[in-house]
């Protein structure tokens, strides 16, 4: 049976390493480049942060499949066996254009469930962490259970390329909903705002797609806290796959779905 404390204190060291990395690289010059379009950037610390935690892993957990963004671990297809899910910069235009609100996402799963989540906003050196059924932290500080809050008093995270005409949704859903609730938030980073829900700093998230590593970090620290995760349809979120999400606090959620989104 897989030691999961050990695997946390690893997975610890190894993202405060990299971010330490991270930090040192601001004085360096970045070699920036795209992938599927002129907006999607990738810089040479991405790579270098997931072949850095790939190196780490394989030396110690051989046995452990891993699923990068930038594609340097193993093609996965299916839940089995302990897989770790790595983003090794989420927010990387953030990175690349503000050198802040950016941070490594790390979900390790076993057979599909989150066993560990870890979020490290390096800029802020805030590292949200939690281990399956024992509770969710920012750095020292365990977070509390979420409390209900109704749509008019919440501040929900959305980007605005889904409130304009776009692909994912019919945007004149969520028009609304930027005018009922309190205020509309978007930091460009999915496992900041994952992570923004899980400590009360957000109440909602909206976006209509999610790989792997945006989220899979985020909804172990999520869990730990009570907070709701779907997709905008309600349905349960593929681990493995691609997803719209909606993630909110419990009541919250039901409040969104009914009232806006299945509308
Ligand atoms: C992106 C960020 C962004 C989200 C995109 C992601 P990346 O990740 O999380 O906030 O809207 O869907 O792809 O490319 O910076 O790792
Ligand atoms: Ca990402
Ligand atoms: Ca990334």
């Amino acid at each position: 049976m897989a030691n999961w404390k050990e695997i946390d204190k690893k997975a610890k060291e190894w993202i405060e390493e990299a971010g330490e990395r991270i930090r040192e690289s601001f004085s360096t010059k970045l070699s920036i480049q795209t992938k599927s379009n002129p907006n999607d950037l990738v810089t040479n610390m991405d790579k270098d942060t997931e072949q850095f935690f790939i190196k780490k892993i394989k030396e110690t957990y051989p046995e452990h499949r891993i699923l990068g963004e930038e594609g340097f671990g193993h093609k996965v297809e299916s839940t089995e066996g302990i897989i770790w899910i790595i983003d090794p910069i989420d927010g990387t235009m953030n990175f690349v254009h503000q050198q802040r609100n950016f941070a490594i996402s790390i979900g390790i799963y076993e057979e599909g469930i989150g066993k560990i989540g870890l979020i490290y906003d390096v800029v802020h050196n805030e590292l949200y962490h939690a281990i399956k059924g024992e509770g969710a932290y920012m750095n020292e500080i365990r977070l509390p259970k979420l409390e209900k809050v109704s749509v008019k008093e919440a501040i929900i995270a959305i980007n605005a390329t889904w409130l304009v005409e776009n692909r994912g949704i019919d945007y004149k859903k969520l028009t609304p909903l930027v005018h009922d609730s309190r205020g509309i938030r978007s930091y460009g980073t999915a496992a900041i705002e994952l992570a923004y829900v899980a400590c009360g700093r957000l109440d909602a998230y909206i976006t209509m797609r999610l790989a792997p590593w945006d989220f899979a970090a985020g909804l172990v620290l999520l869990e730990e806290v009570g907070g709701t995760a779907t997709t905008i349809k309600g349905d349960k979120i593929n681990i493995i796959e691609k997803n719209s999400f909606l993630i909110a606090k419990e009541g919250l959620h039901e409040e969104i779905l009914a009232g806006y989104l299945q509308k």
